[in-house]
């Protein structure tokens, strides 16, 4: 697959959107303040260092306004739904409230139902339970491609399911769904957004058209898209979208399905319980339509509502500084790697800066408008894992390594034991970038500093004698690797 080293560069710079010497003063600054911005990270060596954070893909931090807001709201914390009392209704009202901002920030149609969930995963497996069973038997198959995240993979593995490798290009890969898609039977195509692998965006309008023409429906996994594109579902025609809090600078716990209520007022509530039902007696339930349907239990209100307010925080950006901001980190940071040796940025698709769908369903988020603040790479000779022990032990610099949870993806692209991802967002400076690419440098021309040791599956410094809060005891290393990682 394409492990092509930098074409990316010349792709953004076609969409004209690379001009780092013009751009980068707005990167300078973050775009937003975030909570914890300044915090220091102990470095193997001695002395502490500002912590770069490159790892937003995976969570970003709060907002510094969510944060307030979080503060401002938490004294009126109560139970919703539950209570006559007035900080009951407060919270309920919060809530409530909450989902016509989040239905309003992704552009929802009126009768949109907004469910909260916990996170993307839950959202998407919340849906697998709701695909439409006639006689127990369900009316077609999801259609997926390879290059998901599991996320958006394994609930769909458990129903009716057809899945497609995509091709080398998004124009190919079109071509493949609309094979499969012809052949009948599907009743929902399933897609990412935004690849949380490579940062491509997927011409999410043109799939919903496909989708359509064919009789199916389309969900879209906007986990990565949504807090780096303005979404629209409704002009775009899309049916379902999923994302989550930790990513939108929102990290308390909630996430988000926004949908067709039809196939959702009919489908298995996803938490049986308390609010779920309309009655119950000892062994036979009636259940309730609407959200509360699949939102058993006490809902997570300070989730919620520190969601909806990240997505006012998001929706009042000036498009283009956001785009600006962000495409001159990512253009700073691509052209600095295909400047260092033995260096090869990873992507999926050769068209996606370029892809140019039919008129009417061109680009509206989609595909085109260049990749969002993700960028995906592998240096020459060195384990991915190593080099992110050493970059944030020798250099307090945080990103990803590992598989992303997109195994198939990953062992697709020739990258069976992973590599390593950079993410940026609002909070993020050109400054993170450039001590990316000076570590990097740096290990290149003088190789590590320190010497490291695979403790429980990952790499750590060996002797590591630095001290953490006495609230996190567990140094890192010690948890061991995650399942997205090594596994
Ligand atoms: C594209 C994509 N989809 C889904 C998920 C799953 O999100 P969550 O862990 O919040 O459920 C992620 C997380 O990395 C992602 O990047």
């Amino acid at each position: 697959m394409t492990t092509a080293t930098i074409p990316a560069t010349t792709e953004l710079r076609a969409a004209g959107q690379a001009r780092p010497e013009a751009q980068s003063a707005i990167a300078r600054r973050p775009l937003a303040a975030v909570t914890g911005a300044e915090i220091q990270a102990p470095l193997i060596q001695g002395g502490h260092v500002r912590y770069a954070n490159l790892d937003y893909g995976a969570s970003a931090p709060a907002l510094s306004v969510v944060s307030a807001y979080l503060n401002e709201i938490l004294p009126f914390y109560a139970s919703v739904h539950r209570g006559a009392g007035y900080a009951s209704q407060i919270s309920t009202s919060v809530y409530e409230n909450a989902r016509t901002i989040v239905r309003d920030f992704v552009g929802g149609r009126p009768d949109d139902a907004v469910i909260f969930t916990r996170n993307t995963t839950d959202s998407l497996n919340l849906l697998a339970g709701c695909l439409p069973v006639v006689d127990g038997v369900h009316t077609g198959d999801v259609l997926y491609l390879d290059i998901e995240h599991h996320a958006n993979l394994l609930p769909w593995q458990s129903v009716p399911h057809r899945s497609v490798i995509a091709a080398p290009t998004l124009a190919g890969t079109l071509e493949l769904l609309r094979g499969e898609l012809a052949h009948g039977g599907v009743s929902l195509l399933a897609v990412t957004g935004a690849s949380n692998v490579t940062g491509e965006v997927l011409p999410i309008r043109a799939l919903a058209a496909l989708a359509h023409e064919y009789g199916a429906r389309i969900v879209v996994d906007a986990a990565q898209l949504a807090p780096h594109r303005r979404i629209d579902i409704a002009a775009d025609d899309v049916d379902y979208l999923a994302f989550s809090g930790h990513k939108l600078y929102a990290p308390f716990g909630a996430g988000v399905l926004v949908g067709r209520p039809d196939w959702l007022d009919a489908g298995t509530p996803h938490l049986a319980g308390g609010g779920a039902v309309q009655d119950a007696r000892i062994d036979t339930v009636s259940w309730t339509a609407g959200p509360a349907r699949h939102e058993g239990g006490s809902p997570n209100v300070l989730g919620a509502a520190t969601l909806a307010r990240a997505t006012q925080v998001i929706a009042d950006l000036d498009v283009d500084q956001w785009h600006a901001h962000e495409n001159a980190i990512r253009s700073y940071l691509v052209e600095g790697l295909a400047r260092i040796d033995g260096v090869s940025v990873h992507q999926i698709f050769s068209d996606s800066a370029s892809f140019d769908a039919p008129a009417d369903q061109g680009p509206r988020v989609g595909a085109g408008t260049g990749p969002i603040g993700v960028v995906n790479f592998s240096l020459e000779g060195y384990d991915a894992g190593l080099v992110a022990a050493y970059l944030s032990a020798e250099h307090g610099i945080g990103l990803r390594d590992g598989r992303f949870c997109a195994h198939p993806l990953l062992r697709r692209l020739g990258l069976p034991s992973g590599s390593l991802r950079a993410s940026f967002g609002l909070g993020s400076r050109l400054e993170d970038a450039q001590r990316l690419l000076t570590a990097l440098q740096q290990l290149r021309q003088t190789g590590l500093g320190w010497d490291y040791v695979v403790d429980a599956g990952r790499w750590v410094p060996a002797n590591d004698t630095r001290t953490y809060p006495h609230w996190a005891p567990n140094t890192p290393g010690t948890a061991g690797a995650a399942p997205c990682t090594l596994d």
